[in-house]
C-alpha cells in the first residue's frame, strides 16, 4: 500500500476524469493521498476533496509564488480551514528563487509567518524549496520549525543538505525526478536517506516520472517512484511501500 504525500488533484487538469484517476490510483496500491493547497482558492478546494473522499487528506498554506497575496483575512481563513479534522499539515510554504513570482523579502516574511501558524496549531509543515537552500535552512532554524517538524517536498538539495535536514528532524520526500535519466543528486540522496525518514510523492499533475515524462502526472504513478527507490536501496518493493506509508501516517498523524 502506498501513500502519495503530495498531490494537487484540485488542479483544472483533473476536472474531467478525477474519479477515473482515483480508481487507477487504487489499482496501483495507493491507499492514502495528501492533497496540498498552495493559495486560498486551492486550499479550499483541497479541503473539499478531503471531505468528499475518505482516503484523501489536505494541507493548507501559501506557496512562495503567491506570497505577495498574503493578507490578515487570508491568514484568518487558513486558520479556519486548518480546523477541519482532515487538514493534517500547513503548506506548502517556503522559498522559490527560481521563478521569483513574489519578491524574495515577501517570500521570507510569509514563510516565517506560516511556521508561526504551524507552531501555534501544532501541525507539521510542507516545505517547497527551489534554488533557495541556504535561506530555507536559516529560516527553519531561526523560527524553531523543528518543534513541529515536517517534510522537504520534491527534495532537490545535495546529500550534505539532506543530512542537515534529517538532523533538524525533518522528513525528505522524493518523487518523479528520481526516475529521470539526468538525476544524480537526487539518486545519491535517495540511496543514503534512511528508509524511515523518507516519504514518497507525485506532486501531480507536475514532475511526471519516466516513462510518462511530458504527460500529466497522477497518484498511481507513485508506484514507479517506489520501484525506483526499492532498486536504489536494494530493499523489497513491499517494504518501501509499507515503511514510507507508515512514515507519512506518523508525521501527519493519520490513523
Ligand atoms: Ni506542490
Amino acid at each position: 500500500m502506498l501513500f502519495d504525500t503530495h498531490a494537487h488533484l484540485e488542479e483544472r487538469n483533473f476536472v474531467d476524469d478525477l474519479d477515473e484517476v482515483l480508481v487507477r490510483a487504487k489499482e496501483q496500491g495507493v491507499s492514502l493521498i495528501l492533497n496540498v493547497g498552495y493559495n486560498l482558492k486551492h486550499a479550499r478546494l483541497s479541503v473539499d476533496l478531503a471531505k468528499k473522499y475518505d482516503f484523501i487528506y489536505a494541507a493548507v498554506g501559501l506557496h512562495p509564488h503567491d506570497a505577495k497575496d498574503a493578507t490578515d483575512e487570508l491568514w484568518e481563513e487558513i486558520y479556519t480551514l486548518a480546523a477541519h479534522p482532515k487538514v493534517v499539515a500547513i503548506g506548502e510554504m517556503g522559498l522559490d528563487y527560481y521563478w521569483d513570482h513574489s519578491p524574495r523579502e515577501v517570500q521570507r516574511q510569509v514563510f516565517r509567518h506560516q511556521i508561526g501558524i504551524a507552531k501555534d496549531l501544532k501541525m507539521p509543515i510542507i516545505i517547497h524549496d527551489r534554488d533557495a537552500h541556504q535561506d530555507v535552512l536559516t529560516i527553519v532554524k531561526e523560527e524553531g520549525a523543528s518543534q513541529v517538524g515536517g517534510v522537504f517536498h520534491a527534495f532537490s538539495g545535495s546529500w550534505e543538505m539532506a543530512r542537515e535536514v534529517l538532523n533538524l528532524g525533518f522528513y525528505i520526500a522524493i518523487g518523479g525526478p528520481v526516475t529521470f535519466k539526468n538525476a544524480r543528486k537526487v539518486l545519491e540522496v535517495a540511496q543514503k536517506v534512511p528508509l524511515d525518514r523518507l516519504l514518497l510523492e507525485t506532486d501531480c499533475p507536475f514532475l511526471t516520472p519516466h516513462p510518462y515524462r511530458g504527460k500529466r502526472n497522477e497518484p498511481g504513478y507513485v508506484k514507479l517512484v517506489a520501484e525506483k527507490i526499492a532498486e536504489l536501496k536494494n530493499v523489497p518493493f513491499e517494504e518501501v511501500c509499507r515503511v514510507t506509508k507508515e512514515n507519512g501516517q506518523k508525521l501527519f498523524q493519520i490513523g
